[in-house]
């Protein structure tokens, strides 16, 4: 009797006692605000992956439903050499979208960037043949897509294959394939899996000579019956570049191509650019001091110019919402990004949304607060 009475007090006291502790909120999240929009994703290094940088995680699983491979897919890393894959971090990249529900993008199959000199050569370093590279592109996208088939929801099949002209880079696929090496590409990994979705990718999209010549892509894939199911534009931004409206017309143009369009690598870097001739990815400069001013922290006055880079390029995409499918950040935190080393190594910048302490910076809000407009 005693012991019912006592148990009976206990209960009574704990019910009190979680009536009195304020009910914890739970913290906004980009994508619940974002759900009816469109997917919100971010990019994973190998902390994520590996499961090294639970912050990290954590942040991405409140705030990201849709992840894409930084770097280990790409064939440098994943088939440094002829026929020896190094799938195991890709697995893990695959399995946490999976466990987590996430949209799975698969980056990147064939880029000029990042691939071993192998794919190109034969023993004595000599150019292979069109055959042979083509057998090359061939085993290294089904090895790939066939791996993850049914599991990677979508591939940037080509990244980068166009320059800010308008012209065709040229890349040693490109030489030595010929100009159909895109068009294989999008049927190799079309067989592999047929149903993933096949992205064409690339940055400085505002630029009108590339926004022509993806187009005249697409168009000609289209008429040959060849899969392709989106543009990525890249999104590497900076305070003051792309044109907000070139960019808007990029993305009613490839939407009226009828497939998805994506910003697929978001980052806005607040640190001085060396060059306005272009934005590819093997620009390099010598480092300088003046050229990485905010060691110590960031100005209230470019942190004023970040928030409204931002606030400006989300409310495009959420007045285009109809037509985009996916915004993807390019990393989660500060510490991550790829922009303190390019195209200048070693600096301090702030080009994500989240914090070197892992804390949503002020900007996540007012993205939050756009989308109750
Ligand atoms: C970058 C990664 O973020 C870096 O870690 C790596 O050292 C170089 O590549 N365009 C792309 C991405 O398509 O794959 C690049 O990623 C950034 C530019």
């Amino acid at each position: 009797m005693k012991s019912t009475k006592t148990s009976l007090l206990t209960l009574l006291g704990l019910l009190l006692l979680s009536c009195s502790t304020p009910q914890k909120e739970e913290a906004p999240s980009l994508k619940k605000a974002f759900q009816d929009k469109f997917l919100i994703g971010t990019a994973l290094n190998v902390g994520h992956n590996k499961g090294t940088d639970s912050l990290g995680i954590d942040i991405i699983k409140h705030h990201f439903n849709a992840i894409v491979a930084e770097n280990c897919m790409k064939s440098m890393h994943i088939q440094p050499v002829e026929g020896v894959f190094f799938f195991d971090e890709a697995d893990h990249f695959v399995q946490f979208g999976e466990d987590n529900n996430m949209h799975i993008t698969g980056h990147t199959l064939i880029w000029h960037s990042q691939v071993s000199d192998w794919f190109f050569t034969d023993d004595k370093g000599e150019d292979v043949s069109r055959e042979v590279m083509i057998e090359r592109m061939k085993n290294h996208i089904q090895a790939l897509v066939g791996r993850y088939k049914g599991r990677v929801h979508g591939w940037d099949v080509v990244n980068e294959a166009i320059l800010d002209d308008g012209s065709w880079r040229e890349t040693k696929f490109k030489e030595i394939v010929g100009d159909d090496y895109i068009k294989l590409a999008f049927q190799f990994a079309h067989e592999a899996d047929p149903d993933a979705e096949l992205y064409y990718n690339d940055y400085g999209m505002s630029n009108e000579g590339r926004r022509n010549t993806v187009i005249k892509m697409v168009k000609e894939l289209q008429a040959e019956g060849i899969r392709i199911d989106g543009i990525g534009m890249q999104g590497h931004m900076r305070l003051d570049v792309p044109d907000i409206n070139e960019f808007e017309k990029s993305i009613e143009a490839f939407a009226a191509l009828g497939v998805k369009v994506m910003i697929t690598e978001m980052d806005i870097t607040v640190l001085p650019f060396p060059t306005d001739e272009t934005a590819e990815v093997s620009l390099t400069a010598e480092y300088q001091e003046v050229m990485n001013p905010y060691t110590a922290g960031l100005p209230a006055d470019v942190e004023d110019a970040f928030n409204k880079q931002y606030i400006d390029f989300f409310s495009l995409f959420l007045k285009h919402s109809d037509k985009i499918s996916r915004v993807t950040l390019w990393g989660v935190t500060d510490i991550d990004t790829w922009r303190n080393d390019w195209p200048i190594k070693g600096r301090t910048d702030y080009s994500l949304l989240f914090d070197r302490n892992y804390q949503a910076k002020p900007v996540v809000q007012q993205l939050i607060d756009l989308t109750k407009k």
